[in-house]
């Protein structure tokens, strides 16, 4: 059985995340995670709230509460919506646990005795204003690389590229808005990481098979003028992690604590602690230290295209630089954006549809299958309701749902609920049963690529064979004539329900368990040998007909949702 950690990029504490945030992590995430524990894979499902930093001190802030407080019930808030859409975590940790201060304290110790972090006196951004310095996203201003107008002290959204706050073209506190900043002079601690170009350099450049989004944004900032920066991993903050060196202070550093990003990606480790901790797991290290057993553990992270820099450079050379037998990423799935109704998703503005508000609106299946089947895997993407109404509609309602109905109340009405008996399977289903085993086959080949569409539309194409192969062989004309043979297409159909609900579980959940419970299975197999998986329904094995899987989208509904989810959240 081989051995797969999985991390999601982990979302930021600030609010409840837009269908765009879904699709760019942790559902492609858990997609993968579903299918390898299906084929009998051990895995390892982390994701976890990303708790530190501006975005938390500002959204809480802007509820008015305690910045601790408030990420307590965010987190709450956040996991029970990840529990809606079964985003099916081993674990989702926090990365303000105490573990994360550890662990993250840890590194910064073990970086400081290997020569990789030096002390920087600078200057920073101060707002009089304000009383404070503005690090990260308390300022914005024009991007320096591309002149985007909104790019935030820590990295520009529209070119990726990672800032520091003084890089800023016409900078502004985004507190009070002020512009009379001033330069500081102040102590912070720098990583390395132009000394270990080549190293990183190295690395990615072994890793032949990442995607290309992936290995291009790497490159790009690899290359980027002077190269590999180092980069600044303490705050002028009061919420993270205090700055130490182990456990030990830092002298100079008191006040100060480590940068969001320097202590994120460590979280996919503590996070795996946590997991002991809760009682879910016993042994961490197995996962995540070569030395104690991780050696043949394949690890992949997925995430969107904007968290790539962190995650080919700075992450891996904390995790190089400490020189400890920590694991290293072996594959990163990378993702573009998902656009809404030809703009962006937008929080500020509450425009485009927010995790919470799928889930009032439609069943998580639903979401699932069209947010999967549209991954913006090689370009960006974009969410209309006409084409979430026309998949929804044909994919779910007309292929997959029909076929189960007409199968199921057509096998009550004639045979009763049981597997009906007698006939044999002739020339149309042997055809049908080649044609399956090469596509699933194929659809195997897709998810272990993890080309997303791809395996979507297999999945629909594995689907449509089975409807096709049902009008063309009619039972219910057949049965006037000789309903032995009608028993036999049906008994077929109904074990093409079984592969079905086997095949689809990592897309549509909750709609392959009510499958399964209409077979009354205590579980499904993976299939291997397709006519074999074609047979395990036997004939006398009792089903009930489920009821209707999925429900149509009406026009009305349609434009009424448009309308609702156009701008400004409620
Ligand atoms: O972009 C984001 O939502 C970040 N919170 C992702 C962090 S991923 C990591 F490194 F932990
Ligand atoms: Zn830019």
């Amino acid at each position: 059985m081989a051995r797969h950690l999985i991390t999601s990029a982990i979302p930021y504490i600030n609010g409840i995340k837009h269908l765009g945030n879904l699709v760019g992590s942790q559902l492609p995430a858990d997609l993968y995670a579903r299918y390898l524990r299906g084929r009998g894979n051990e895995v390892l499902f982390l994701c976890a709230t990303d708790e530190h930093g501006t975005p938390a001190e500002l959204a809480a802030a802007k509820a008015g509460k305690p910045v601790a407080e408030y990420c307590a019930e965010m987190h709450e808030v956040q996991a029970g919506i990840a529990e809606g859409f079964r985003l099916s975590f081993d674990h989702f940790g926090r990365s303000s646990s105490p573990r994360n201060h550890a662990l993250t304290q840890h590194f910064a110790g073990v970086l400081a005795e290997k020569g990789l972090i030096r002390e920087v006196s600078e200057t920073q951004m101060y707002s009089p204003t304000d009383g404070r310095y503005l690090p990260d996203r308390y300022i914005e201003g024009t991007c320096p690389n591309c002149g985007f107008d909104s790019a935030r002290g820590d990295q520009c959204d529209n070119c990726t590229k990672q800032l520091d706050p003084v890089d800023l073209i016409n900078p502004h506190s985004t507190i009070s808005g002020a512009t009379d900043l001033e330069m500081r002079e102040t102590k912070h601690l720098y990583l390395c990481q132009s000394v270990m170009k080549t190293e990183i350099e190295t690395w990615i450049d072994s890793k032949t098979d990442w995607p290309v989004l992936t290995t291009s944004i790497a490159k790009k900032w690899l290359n980027d003028g002077d190269g590999l920066q180092d980069r600044g991993i303490t705050r002028d903050l009061d919420w993270g992690i205090p700055v130490k060196k182990g456990s030990e202070d830092w002298p100079g550093m008191e006040g100060k604590v480590f940068y969001v990003w320097f202590d994120a990606p460590i979280e996919y480790i503590a996070c795996a602690q946590e997991w002991v901790d809760a009682g879910k797991g016993t042994d961490w290290a197995r996962w995540w230290r070569t030395d104690k057993g991780a050696g043949d553990v394949t690890y992949t992270q997925f995430m969107g295209k904007d968290n790539v820099p962190f995650h080919t450079l700075t992450f891996p050379a904390t995790i190089l630089g400490s020189g400890e037998p920590w694991k290293l990423v072996d594959y990163i799935k990378s993702f573009n954006y998902l656009n809404y109704e030809g703009g962006q998703f937008s929080t500020s503005r509450g425009r485009g549809v927010f995790m919470d508000q799928a889930l009032e609106v439609l069943p998580s299946d639903y979401w699932r299958w069209w947010l999967l089947s549209h991954a913006p895997e090689s370009s960006d993407a974009e969410f209309t309701w006409e084409n979430f109404q026309a998949s929804v509609n044909k994919d779910l309602a007309d292929v997959l749902g029909n076929f189960v109905s007409r199968v199921t109340k057509f096998c009550r009405s004639k045979f009763g609920e049981v597997v009906p008996e007698g006939g044999s399977y002739g020339a149309a289903e042997e055809a049908l049963i080649a044609e399956l085993s090469e596509r699933v086959r194929r659809y195997e080949a897709l998810m272990d690529a993890m080309e997303v569409r791809k395996s979507a539309q297999e999945l629909r194409a594995i689907w449509a064979a089975g409807n096709e192969y049902l009008q063309s062989a009619a039972p219910w004309a057949v049965f006037k004539e000789d309903p032995a043979q009608a028993a036999a297409i049906v008994r077929l159909s109904l074990n093409l329900i079984r592969l079905y609900a086997a095949l689809s579980a990592p897309f549509i959940p909750d709609t392959s368990a009510v499958l399964r419970e209409a077979l009354k299975l205590d579980s499904l197999d993976w299939p291997g040998d397709l006519p074999e998986a074609l047979s395990a329904l036997p004939a006398g094995s009792a089903f009930a007909v489920p009821e209707n899987l999925f429900r149509k989208i009406s026009d009305e509904e349609r434009e009424d949702w448009q309308q609702r989810f156009s701008g400004k959240r409620d």
